[in-house]
This record gives structure tokens, sequence and C-alpha cells, in this order.
């Protein structure tokens, strides 16, 4: 369903999340990064009980994983089963090169039956209905914890 994972990829339910290492580390970069000391590093070092932010909804949007056009809403890239993305620039990840699920040991572990559960409500509603924009409304983002689709300007109910 390639314009349910292009959804997915573009409005990550949970934009963010943390991470605090219990002993002091050093995260590799898989890229260098030009610090405000003018060098180039290659990895960060971590002291113990550093917060660390993990932005779920910018590595979903990488340019140099996605292409330049990592910002747009488009379903074809996923034709292939999204194998047009190489699977080694995001090591770890378990659907399609999307951070959605989170990577590695405490991945979500119920991501199967959310992929199914989506895939089963979007064949019911394309079945019964069709979904047209209504003039004038506009979709945005609210944030509480997880993002939330509503009509902008109608706070209450936000439909
Ligand atoms: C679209 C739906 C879902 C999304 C986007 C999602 C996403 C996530 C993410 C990002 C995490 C890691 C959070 C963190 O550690 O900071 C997580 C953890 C978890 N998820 Fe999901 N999830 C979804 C559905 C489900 C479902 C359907 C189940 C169970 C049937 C489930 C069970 C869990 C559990 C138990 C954890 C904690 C795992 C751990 O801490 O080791 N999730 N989920």
């Amino acid at each position: 369903m390639p314009a349910g994972q292009e959804s997915m990829r573009l409005n990550p339910a949970l934009g963010q999340t943390f991470r605090t290492n219990r002993a002091d580390d050093v995260l590799p970069l898989s890229r260098p990064m030009l610090g405000t000391d003018g060098r180039l590093h290659t990895q960060l070092s971590v002291s113990k009980g550093t917060v660390v932010v993990i932005n779920i909804a910018s590595s979903n949007r990488r340019k140099d994983v996605w292409g330049d056009d990592a910002e747009e809403f488009n379903p074809g890239r996923w034709l292939n089963n999204g194998l047009t993305v190489p699977l080694e620039k995001t090591p770890g990840m378990v659907y399609g090169s999307i951070l959605n699920f989170l990577a590695g040991n405490r991945t979500c572990p119920g991501w199967r039956i959310a992929v199914l559960e989506l895939q089963t409500f979007i064949c019911d509603i394309i079945e019964g209905f069709r979904i047209l924009p209504v003039p004038g409304d506009v979709v945005v983002r609210e944030f509480h914890g997880v993002s939330i689709p509503k009509v902008d300007g109608r706070p209450v109910r936000g439909w």
C-alpha cells in the first residue's frame, strides 16, 4: 500500500522519542558533522545520563536516504516494495526504512499487528466510502505526545 506507507513516512504518529544512556558512551555518526569548534567529528562522546532525542519525523525525511523529493508525498517511491530505498542506509529498521516503529532491540513489538490493522481499516473504508477533501478545511497536526490530525480552527472536536 504505497500511499499508506508514504503517509506514515511523512506523518509519523510519534515524531520523537528519547533515550538516556546508563554509562558514558561514544555514538558513531553515519556522516561527519561540523562542530562549533570548526572541526569535523565522526563520533560524539555522550556522558552518562544525557537525554538523546531520536527524531523520527526528521529521519523519515532524510534527503540522503529518500532523495531530493524527501519532503514530498510521492507514493510511487514505494513501488517495488520500497526496495528503491537502500536498506544499508537505514540499519535496524523493521518496516520499509521508516523509523515509525523505531529500530533495534526496543522496536515496537506490535508493528506487524499495527500494519495489518491499518491495511484492513483502509480496505474497509475505501470499499464503503468515497473520501474527498472538504473545500475550505485545512488539516493540521496537533501534538499531544503523539500527533493527531485535526481540522484547523476547530479546537474542540476537530472535525
Ligand atoms: C501505528 C501504530 C503503532 C506505532 C506507530 C507504534 C510505535 C511504537 C514506537 C515508536 C515504540 C517505541 C517507543 C519508545 O521506546 O520510545 C513502540 C513501543 C511499543 N509498542 Fe508500538 N506502535 C504502534 C502499534 C502498536 C501495537 C498495535 C502494539 C501491540 C499490539 C504495540 C505495542 C508496543 C509495545 C509493548 C511497546 C514497548 C516496547 C518496549 O519498550 O520494549 N504498538 N511503539
